[in-house]
């Protein structure tokens, strides 16, 4: 049967506003919720990998997948395919990533299929969506074509964000890399599902400020969840490389909340689309 998945990219090019936080605890708010989860990680730099605290099977990982799905360049190809590399932890599965993506955007450079649509290829030719009803993308933190292969594959998107003066002038120029995709004609465009304000200080009254002038100055009806404050508790679960909904201590209450909104949101995004 069809599962009609979507798949649900966390994307920033600042690296350090919390995608991979977010991605992963997002995770686990929607698998707990009885949805079947796949966690791709296509950050070279692998954090939410570590998260899951899963060796990479024989050094293979998402990078080598993406080359074998491609046909002009068999001779690089590796002998996998990606369920001898995909880690299963009960309703959440993890493909992950490794160094070599890095080296993605030069692989790619000469072949003459489309490049921005590699990974919409690899999980349309692997029906990976009618196997999972959420696939969760973490983002790098670059505007490369890796990220333009992401918004090619994605339905629908999460931005997080600090709210200060830099941050700002780095929501617009992924904004302009949006359109860019709309003008290329060449896949569907994905949604803007919500912003995620993150790490806001309670002590400092500026980024309030700020935050309220991003929401004003936003042109369309964006949805934003949050705001998630700097929370020791998120510092704790991640050094255990656990997700919120591991502790059951009351100060866990908060933020395993503001996960299961996360979820609720991306949900609702749902029904609408298939309304
Ligand atoms: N709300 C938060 N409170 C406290 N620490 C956070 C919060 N969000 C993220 N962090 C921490 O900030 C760092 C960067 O977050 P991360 O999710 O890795 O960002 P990105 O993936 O965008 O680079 C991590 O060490 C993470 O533990
Ligand atoms: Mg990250």
């Amino acid at each position: 049967m069809n599962k009609g998945g979507k798949v649900i990219s966390f994307l920033n090019q600042k690296g350090g506003v919390g995608k991979t936080t977010m991605a992963f605890n997002t995770a686990h708010a929607l698998a707990r919720e009885g949805n079947q989860v796949l966690c791709l990680d296509m950050d070279p730099q692998a954090n939410l990998s570590l998260l899951f605290n899963r060796e990479v099977k024989d050094g293979y990982h998402i990078h080598h997948l993406l080359m074998n799905s491609i046909r002009e360049l068999k001779s690089i190809h590796s002998p996998v395919i990606y369920t001898d590399i995909l880690n299963s932890m009960g309703s959440i599965d993890l493909l992950a990533s490794g160094s070599e993506l890095s080296g993605f955007e030069l692989t790619v450079a000469g072949i003459s299929s489309p490049r921005q649509l590699i990974l919409k290829k690899f999980i349309d030719n692997n029906a990976l969506t009618n196997i999972y009803d959420y696939i969760i993308i973490d983002g790098p933190p670059t505007l490369g074509l890796l990220v333009v292969n992401i918004l090619c594959a994605s339905d629908g998107l999460l931005i997080p964000f600090k709210a200060d003066d830099f941050s700002k002038k780095g929501l617009l120029s992924f904004y302009e890399i949006l359109e860019q995709v709309k003008d290329m004609g060449i896949s569907k465009v994905p949604e803007v599902i919500g912003h995620i304000p993150n790490l806001l200080d309670r002590k400092r009254k500026q980024e309030e400020r700020d935050l309220k002038s991003i929401k004003l100055n936003q042109k369309e009806n964006v949805k934003y969840f949050g705001p998630f404050y700097n929370k020791a508790q998120l510092v704790k679960s991640l050094g255990q490389r656990k997700s919120v909904f591991d502790f059951s201590l009351r100060e866990f209450d908060e933020i395993q909340g503001q996960f299961s909104s996360i979820a609720q949101g991306i949900k609702e995004w749902n029904r609408e689309q298939i309304q």
